[in-house]
């Protein structure tokens, strides 16, 4: 049986969770760092050395984040739809994602700096939402 169906698993919530803990904060981290943090080296002031590894974890938590998202869009959006329940904030968590992940795609690739910049305070402005959204979700999903 599925760990994903109109209930989700509390093993499988919990990693969505520890999924979304990890990707927000290294997510705000990497941004912390590469806007207001410089260090001193050989050569003047240059980034934290800590700050690649940073984005090194929020990748491979982002990564993680999605497959999971890929169990909810096979499983558990078909199977709430049905209940006309949560539809409009259950879109929206949806959307949110799915923009996460193509404004993520266009961080790697886009070359044009101030459109660069733009996306990445979209990637941010989003990302930083979710939790909020999740648990507004949640908590409404288990009023009834
Ligand atoms: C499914 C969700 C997510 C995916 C797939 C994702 C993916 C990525 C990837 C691949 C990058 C690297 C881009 C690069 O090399 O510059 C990135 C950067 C970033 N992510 Fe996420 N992320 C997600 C969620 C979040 C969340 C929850 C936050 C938290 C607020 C966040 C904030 C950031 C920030 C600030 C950057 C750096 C942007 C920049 O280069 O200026 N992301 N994300
Ligand atoms: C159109 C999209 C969606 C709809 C219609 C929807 C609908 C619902 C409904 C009706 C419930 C309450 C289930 C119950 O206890 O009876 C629920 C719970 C939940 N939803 Fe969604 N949802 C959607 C998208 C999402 C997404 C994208 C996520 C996460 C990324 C998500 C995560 C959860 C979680 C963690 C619960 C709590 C499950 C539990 O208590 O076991 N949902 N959703």
């Amino acid at each position: 049986m599925s760990a994903v169906r109109v209930k989700i698993e509390p093993w499988f919530r919990r990693t969505l969770y520890l999924g979304l803990f990890i990707s927000w904060v290294s997510g705000v981290l990497f941004f912390v760092m590469n806007n207001w943090i410089t260090v001193t080296g050989d050569f003047g002031p240059e980034k934290h050395p800590w700050q690649f590894n940073v984005l090194l974890v929020h990748g491979a938590a982002a990564f993680i984040m999605l497959m999971l998202f890929g169990s909810i869009l096979s499983n558990h959006i078909p199977m709430t739809w049905k209940t006309k329940r949560l539809r409009k904030i259950g879109i929206t968590i949806s959307s949110f994602i799915v923009i996460q992940a193509v404004t993520a795609y266009l961080l790697y690739y886009l070359a044009n700096e101030d459109i660069r910049v733009i996306v990445s305070y979209l990637h941010l402005a989003m990302g930083g939402s979710l939790p909020l959204l999740l648990w507004a979700h949640i908590k409404l999903g288990r009023k009834r």
